[in-house]
This record gives structure tokens, sequence and C-alpha cells, in this order.
């Protein structure tokens, strides 16, 4: 059975489904895996490094046409029309987005994972892509703020004067805004951090931070440990609440996302405007709309003399690390989905008991399984 790894499209990926050490686990349990020459590069890893673990070296449309295909990002409709009836995509679905590329994956015969639809517990975190990508995404966010800020973050008394430690506030504690607040804390910043679902502050506390309080008048906790949209009204007090705390603060990094919605906007332009000129907004729900109206994704503005960061690919800026777990989280999610064969070789079987591989098939056996709640 021969696993493809394709290299990745989409603009500012430098991020690869498969790596040099993944590919050496996968040949070790009988798979063939067949790596697009130069899918690595861009994350550091050479085709001669795949190829010294066994990975045969192809063209594009050899890696797309294996009868498993990891991918990082959704394929095009190019790339599903490239694949052959009967195989499967292990990949980020974007499912929500309604395009008609679930539709295409059925009517072409693929088996389709959208790795953005594993339930959220203990047994799953092992495949969690959108844990293991959000947790790299936090820690670099936040080395990102501190270097684009003009002033220290620590706290710094020198013999040519002292300067006062950097106010961090983290909007949005997920896994993201849980890795950003100890990164940004250990460099001397001062951290206070919030989020709508209140079983989040004793989370808040454990990494150093102080909880910001606010009182809507009503609690944000959805299902599977998300959010949940507000009321109309429920976000003007939010707005309003927040655009007075946030004026005091030098760096603000946002992350606030409800699956399958715009972003909340948390901070509003007149929070900007009332920011000390040189702070820096880093809003990491730039790809969904942003926390900030003012952020521009993939770009980085001033506005109102403030730095805005949209960058959309976080995880993708620390690529090598990015690639070694996403890599593991698709192999342990493929080891669900195959047994061995009676000549010793891996074979699928898709096991719907799972509730892991319920949960996340998104199209089988040319019908499209996925319902938008
Ligand atoms: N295996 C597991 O058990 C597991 C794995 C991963 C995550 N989780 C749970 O899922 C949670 C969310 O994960 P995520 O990081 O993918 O979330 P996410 O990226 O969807 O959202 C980021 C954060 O934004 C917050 N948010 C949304 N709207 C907001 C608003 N209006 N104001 C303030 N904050 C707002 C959310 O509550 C969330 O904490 C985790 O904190 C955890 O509880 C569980």
């Amino acid at each position: 059975m021969k696993v493809g790894i394709p290299k990745e499209t989409k603009e500012n990926e430098t991020r690869v489904a498969g790596t040099p050490l993944s590919a050496k686990k996968l040949i070790a349990q009988g798979f063939e895996v067949a790596v697009e020459k130069g899918a690595g590069a861009a994350a550091g890893f050479s085709d001669s490094a795949y190829a010294a673990e066994g990975a045969v070296l192809v063209d594009a449309g050899t890696a797309l046409g294996c009868d498993i295909v990891l991918k990082i990002n959704r394929p095009t409709f190019e790339e599903v029309a490239r694949m052959k009836k009967g195989a499967v995509l292990l990949s980020l679905l974007d499912a929500y987005m309604n395009d008609g590329l679930l539709e295409k994956l059925a009517q072409q015969g693929i088996d389709a994972i959208g790795m953005e639809l594993l339930p959220r517990t203990s047994r799953a975190q092992s495949m969690d892509v959108l844990s293991s990508q959000a947790n790299i995404a936090g820690y670099r966010a936040a080395i990102e703020a501190a270097a684009r800020y003009r002033r220290f973050v620590p706290m710094m008394m020198t013999s040519a004067g002292s300067a006062k430690p950097a106010k961090v506030a983290v909007l949005g504690v997920g896994v993201a805004g849980l890795q950003a607040i100890p990164t940004i804390k250990k460099m001397g910043a001062q951290v206070e951090a919030y989020d709508i679902r209140p079983e989040v502050k004793e989370q808040i506390v454990s990494v150093g931070a102080k909880p910001i309080d606010l009182d809507i008048g009503e609690e944000g906790t959805g299902t599977g440990g998300y959010a949940r949209e507000l009321s109309e009204e429920g976000k003007r007090k939010q707005q309003a609440l927040l655009t007075e705390k946030l004026k005091k603060f030098d760096i603000i990094i946002t992350t606030a996302n409800i699956p399958g919605r715009k972003a909340p906007i948390l901070l509003t332009e007149d929070a900007a405007k009332g920011m000390r000129a040189g702070s820096v907004v880093i809003d990491m729900a730039a790809a969904t709309g942003g926390n900030c109206p003012l952020t521009e994704p993939d770009k980085v503005v001033i506005k109102h003399g403030v730095t805005f960061v949209g960058y959309t690919n976080w995880a993708g800026l620390v690529p090598a690390d990015a690639s070694e777990f996403f890599a593991r989280n698709l192999t342990n999610l493929l080891a669900l989905i195959i047994k061995k064969a009676e000549d010793g070789k891996p074979a699928l079987h898709m096991n719907m008991e799972d509730d892991i591989v319920a949960a996340s098939l998104a199209v089988q056996q040319g019908q499209v399984r996925f319902q938008k709640k």
C-alpha cells in the first residue's frame, strides 16, 4: 500500500505532511512511501533525507495518485481530480467552507478524513492537529510580539536608566493562548488574560497570568470545549468593557475563535486608538476575519501608531517542528484505519465503531457524511 506525500501548494505554506522520520516509521509498518520532490524543502527536509529513510521521490501526480494521501491543507479541486478512486485522504478539509470540495471528493470516490473534525477527547489528543499546531502558533506569536515591540519586554535596570516591563494581554485562552502566556511571561512581561469561557480562569492562573474579569451577563461555554457565539447584546457589552480595559496594554495577542464562524471582534478601533504609540497587536484570528477590524490578513500594518500583525500561518513559521508534529498526528490517526492483512502487510479497515473515525470521516464511499452543526 502506497502512501503519497505531495508538496503543499497553498500560498505561504512551509510545512509538509510527512517528514523523513514519519516516512521511516511508515516504511517500518510495511507501507511504501512516495514523496514529491522538494516537498520538505521549505521545512528544511531535503529529498536525500527522505531517500535515506527508504522513501521514493516522485512527481506531484504520482504522490497524489497513491492509495493513501497525506496533506496539511485541504486539496484544491485540481489536486482531487488527480487522486484515484478508492484512495483515502487525511488532511485538513475546512469542511465548514461549503464550497463543493467534499462533493467533488465523493464524486471521485475518495474517502476523506478531515483532521479538524476530530473530537477533542483525551484519546484523540495524539492525533489532534488543531492542538499541536495551535501550541506552536501561540509560542511563535509571543516571539513575534516581543520582536515587533520597540521596547524591552522585561523590566531592565541599567546604568543608563531603567525600563518598565511590557504589559501584555492575551485574549482568547485556548491552546494557542495557553502557550502564548508562559512564552511571553518567561521573557519578563506582566501578563493578563481573558476568555469568554469561565472555566478557563483557573488555567490562566496556572500559567502565571492574571485573569481579566468582565461582567457581560452571559457565559460563552459551547460544546466540546469550544466557545459559543454571544448574543448581539453580549457582544456589544463585551466590546465596550474591553475597549476601556485594553488601552493600558503594550502588547495584545488575540486568539479568539468560534469553530465555523467569523472571529469575534474583541479589540475595537477605539481601543486601538487609545493604546500607546509603538504598541503591538498580534491578531491570531486574522484567517477567520480577525479579532480587530484594523488587522489585515498576512500583512503587518501600522495604524494609529500601533503595529498590527495579521499572519495566518503561525505554525508555518516554525516549519520543521510543525511538520514533525503534524506528521505524527497523521500517522497516529492512520493507525486507527489500518490493520495487518494475512500477508502481514497493512490493509485499510475503516472502523466506524471508533468514535474518532466516525467523527472525522467527512466523505465515505461516494457520500458526504459531514454535517454542518
Ligand atoms: N483533547 C482535549 O481534551 C482537548 C484538546 C484541545 C482543546 N481542547 C479544549 O478546547 C478548548 C478550545 O480550543 P482551541 O484553542 O482550539 O479554541 P479556538 O481556537 O476555537 O478558540 C480560542 C479561544 O477563544 C475563545 N473565545 C471565543 N470567543 C471568544 C470571545 N468572544 N471572547 C473571548 N474569548 C473567546 C475560546 O473560548 C477559546 O478558548 C481548549 O481550551 C480545551 O478546553 C480539548
